[in-house]
């Protein structure tokens, strides 16, 4: 992961962010195919109502084959499963390509946050949050009092 991570990234998750994640309990899916190496991966957390997408990455050589669609396919499922009706993540303001993929998709910019992430020349970089509804199954209906 830190290789595709590396890889991918102008400023990519340290060894420590993804060792935090994974002992925080957060959810992380790698994508394997019938190619060597590893194609993508996920991880997300899960709160109330809720499920925060913190990274999603396809390896460079793997890119604009659906990779990411489909994981983002199987995080709906997942939110679904834990009846969480909205999906959300932060992307830089300058990443176009996830931004076009995320809006694409259906999520949508809900706001901002300043200055975010590390940037060139010790400067920062505003975040786009954005958000995905999920339609979930409906309940048994609420019992009558
Ligand atoms: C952004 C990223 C996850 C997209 O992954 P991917 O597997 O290449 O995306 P997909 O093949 O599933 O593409 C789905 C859609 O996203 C958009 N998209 C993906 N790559 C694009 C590109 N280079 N230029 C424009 N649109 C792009 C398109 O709408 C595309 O649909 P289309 O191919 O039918 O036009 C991948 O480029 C990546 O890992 N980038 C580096 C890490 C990163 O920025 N992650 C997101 C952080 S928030």
């Amino acid at each position: 992961m830190l290789e595709v991570e590396r890889a991918a990234y102008e400023f990519p998750w340290s060894r420590g962010n993804f060792v935090d994640s994974l002992h925080a309990g957060y959810a992380a899916w790698l994508l394997h195919d019938e190619h060597p190496g590893l194609a993508g991966y996920a991880i997300a957390m899960a709160g109330v109502d809720e499920v925060h997408l913190l990274n999603l990455t396809v390896a460079p050589p793997r890119q604009r084959e659906g990779h990411a669609r489909w994981m983002l396919e199987a995080l709906v499922a997942w939110c679904r499963l834990k009846a969480a009706p909205m999906l959300w993540l932060e992307v830089r303001t300058s990443n176009a390509r996830a931004r076009t993929l995320y809006g694409r998709f259906g999520f949508r910019e809900i706001g901002t946050r300043r200055a975010y992430y590390p940037a060139a020349q010790g400067r920062r970089e505003d975040a786009v949050v954005m958000s995905l509804a999920i339609d979930l199954p409906a309940g048994p209906p609420a019992p009558r009092r």
